[in-house]
Formats: C-alpha cells, sequence, structure tokens
C-alpha cells in the first residue's frame, strides 16, 4: 500500500515514522506567524532574529576570512582552533577554571547541533529528558529523533493581580522536578536566561536542579545562547560552576545571539571531556565540521570584545529596547512580565477581547486561544508575536494561552512603532 506523504498525497516511498512524533509534521508555529502569511507592513516582532546586522568589524572579519584559501575550507570537526582559543580566553574565566580547547569546547554548527549532538551521543532509546515548561521547541524533535522521551515541568506563572510582574515571578517546584525523575531519566534541561519567559535562574534555584542532578546522576544541558543578556546587573549563575556540577554538566552557547548573526550558525559547547569527547563523535558524522569563514569572524569577535566593551553595550541597547515595549505594554494597561534577561517579553493576552465572528484562517483555529490572540494582533494593529501554547506539551498548552510572546531584538525605531500601534488595542481591553 502507497504511504500518505505530508500534504496527504499518496507517496511512493513512505517517509520515516520518526517524523511523527516530536511534532516534526506539525505546521509550526513559525510557518504559520511567518512575514508571508501577514500583512506586508506588519512589524515583525515574532521570530527571535534581529532587523540590524552583525557589527561592522564582524562583518569585515568575515569578509577577511573568505577571501583567505584555509578558512574556506574544512576546519577540524572540533572547530577552528583560533575560535577555541578565543572560546578559553573569554568564556574560561566565567566557568572559574582554565577551559582546556582541545578536549573540552567543542564548535557546532549553531547552539542547535550541538545540543541535537549531545542527545545523539547520550540517549539511549526510551531515556527520559525533562523539559522545563515553557521550552524551545526545537528541543522536542531533537530529543524524540534520538529515541529520548520528553518529561514535561512547567514553571508555574506568576500568581498575582499586578499588571507587571517580572520574569523571577515564574517559579520552579522542585517537588514536582523531583517527582518528575524516574529510573529511565538521563537528563534535564535548563535554560537561562530563559526563552521565552526570560527568566534568568537563581543561585538557589539553580542549586536545587544541581543537588537532584547528582542524587540521580543526571546530565545537565545548560542552555545559555541568552548570557550576555542580563538586565539591570541580574547575575548570570552557570550551573557548571556550582560544586560537582563540572563533570555532568554541558554548557550550550550561540554566536548568533552575541553577534547577532543568527544565519551564521555558529554556536559551541563547554563541558568535561567525558561529555565533549563522545558528542564530538556524533557532531564529526552529522556535519563533519561548521561552516570555518564565519567561525574565524567569530573568533575574532571574541578576540576584540573585551576591547570595544562590545557586550556591555549591546546589553544597555536591549535594555532599552525591553524599556521601549515594556512601556507600551503598561500603556495599554494589559498584564505583562519584564523580562530579566534575553529578548524576549511576553504580554497576558486573556484580556484582550476577540470579537467572536472575526474571520481566523484554518491554521490558528483549533490551536490555542493565544494563537487566534496573536493573529487578531497582527491583523489589527499590524504587530506579529508568537503564542506561547506553542511552548508547552498539550496537557499544559492551557498555561501557555495566556501569552503572547515579544521579540525585541530589532532596532528602536520598530519598537517605538510597535509600541504606538499597540495602542490600538485599547478598545479590546477588558477592565
Ligand atoms: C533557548 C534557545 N536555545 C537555542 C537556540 C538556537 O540557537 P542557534 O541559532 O545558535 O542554533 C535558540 C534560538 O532561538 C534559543 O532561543
Amino acid at each position: 500500500m502507497a504511504a500518505v506523504n505530508t500534504t496527504g498525497n499518496k507517496a511512493l516511498i513512505p517517509f520515516s515514522s520518526r517524523l511523527r512524533e516530536g511534532r516534526a509534521l506539525a505546521e509550526d508555529v513559525w510557518s504559520i506567524f511567518n512575514a508571508a502569511n501577514l500583512p506586508a507592513d506588519c512589524l515583525n516582532l515574532g521570530q527571535g532574529y534581529m532587523n540590524f546586522p552583525p557589527p561592522s568589524w564582524v562583518r569585515q572579519a568575515a569578509e577577511e576570512a573568505l577571501a583567505r584559501t584555509d578558512t574556506n575550507h574544512y576546519s577540524h570537526p572540533k572547530g577552528r582552533l583560533r575560535l577555541r582559543n578565543a572560546i578559553r580566553d573569554f568564556y574560561g574565566p566565567s566557568f572559574n577554571r582554565e577551559v582546556d580547547p582541545d578536549t573540552e569546547i567543542l564548535v557546532t554548527s549553531g547552539a542547535n547541533e550541538g545540543q541535537y549532538s549531545v542527545f545523539t551521543a547520550f540517549l539511549e532509546q526510551g531515556d527520559e529528558v525533562i523539559l522545563f515548561e515553557p521550552f524551545f521547541d526545537q528541543y522536542l524533535p531533537s530529543v524524540t529523533f534520538n529515541g529520548g522521551v520528553p518529561v514535561y515541568v512547567p514553571l508555574h506563572p506568576p500568581k498575582t493581580d499586578a499588571h507587571k510582574s517580572t520574569s523571577g515571578d515564574w517559579t520552579i517546584d522542585l517537588d514536582e522536578l523531583r517527582r518528575a525523575i524516574t529510573s529511565r531519566t538521563k537528563m534535564i534541561i535548563v535554560n537561562t536566561p530563559h526563552n521565552p519567559v526570560g527568566k534568568v535562574f537563581t543561585r538557589a534555584e539553580l542549586e536545587g536542579i544541581a543537588a537532584l542532578a547528582q542524587e540521580f546522576n543526571l546530565l545537565v544541558m545548560s542552555d545559555e545562547v541568552y548570557d550576555i543578556l542580563t538586565f539591570e546587573d541580574k547575575e548570570h549563575v552557570r550551573i557548571a560552576t556550582l560544586p560537582g556540577m563540572w563533570d555532568r554538566t554541558v554548557t550550550v552557547q550561540s554566536a548568533g545571539k552575541a553577534f547577532a548573526a543568527t544565519g551564521w550558525r555558529v554556536g559551541w559547547l563547554i563541558g568535561p571531556e567525558s561529555i565533549i569527547r563522545p558528542t564530538l563523535a556524533a557532531t564529526t558524522r552529522i556535519v563533519f565540521c561548521s561552516n570555518s569563514p564565519l567561525q574565524e569572524a567569530v573568533a575574532q569577535g571574541l578576540e576584540q570584545v573585551k576591547e570595544k566593551q562590545f557586550f556591555e553595550t549591546q546589553r544597555a541597547e536591549y535594555e532599552e529596547r525591553r524599556d521601549i515595549l515594556i512601556s507600551a505594554f503598561e500603556k495599554l494597561g494589559v498584564k505583562y512580565t519584564v523580562p530579566d534577561g534575553s529578548y524576549f517579553a511576553l504580554m497576558d493576552v486573556s484580556t484582550i477581547d476577540i470579537p467572536d465572528d472575526y474571520a481566523f484562517p484554518q491554521s490558528v483555529l483549533g490551536r490555542g486561544r493565544d494563537f487566534r490572540a496573536c493573529w487578531f494582533i497582527a491583523l489589527e494593529v499590524g504587530v506579529s508575536t508568537i503564542p506561547v501554547s506553542e511552548f508547552y506539551c498539550e496537557e499544559h498548552a492551557s498555561i501557555g494561552e495566556s501569552y503572547a510572546r515579544f521579540a525585541f531584538c530589532k532596532d528602536v525605531d520598530t519598537l517605538k512603532r510597535a509600541g504606538e500601534r499597540l495602542q490600538a488595542l485599547k478598545k479590546y481591553v477588558k477592565a
């Protein structure tokens, strides 16, 4: 019998049943809220990429690398030595140790591929991986494609009637986390600063997670791709630096976030040789190596950030962008979460009164109310955002249905214009 392909037509060759898991075949939120489906003048605060280029001196380094011969060819699967040395020099001190660029750093094709390779290297069929919800959606298929079983532990939204809460008001329940651990649990994914909540996990929270990881012998994948973005001097704690945690933690970082270069696909992992070596074996057989010229450019970028005080300046710029957005939420009179880190802010859309007879496309009908709210906002006022129920499992999706995620990795002018446009929602905000 011929198989049925993704479009429902008969296919000669059946695709792998793997694609039926991890929502790989479902129409993803990025496609639904894609610019192509929205009004042409819609301001895109949806997908988390910048509407400005990487800094000129990093672009210049990329051009120079493209003009050389060696940097246009395969790099060592571990990553270019210059980049691994630059990572050691810049980030090593924040791990309170001399990180060995030969055995403890692995350059990957973005954070995504690094995470995928860790799953390939460590998961046996049926191993459980704990994810805090809301979670970065890519984790799910990356886990299931590698035979893992996701287990969900929700972050609990602020229990307050106040309009303004902070991302720190989203809390974890360590007893709930303990209850989620079984004899099949292999790994916990921590994401701090967090996408989409903007939460920066406190030292005490990370100590609680670390204690459980040690008690049950779990690997911790610490996704810290937004570690350069914490606001108001909020302390970013690396779980790898807590006592006893280096040996069981792999830290994930991304040049895409650090240098406004999400399309460059350069990221890296830092961890003990016992985690990096098997992951190197996996990444070598998945991509062999990451793209060479842009690794070289990122190396030059990291070599210069200190002298140029680039991350300090960038952080201040993002704080200004965040404040423009949240002051628009405040003026509009909706509930919202002020993020302590990352470049996302959540608006509570549960008080937006969506007209019953509004014409929605099929793609958002049958999904959470937040899908309809985000569609309505995009069409009514021309600002696109992302519905947060997409970052939850089906069982917990109702928690996310109250929120829309706004990405503020956009220039000040765009954010100001978006803030002004949002005020047109006032007549729909329920008291
Ligand atoms: C939490 C989180 N982890 C990982 C990634 C992926 O990073 P990269 O673009 O380097 O693959 C993202 C991108 O949005 C993210 O938000």
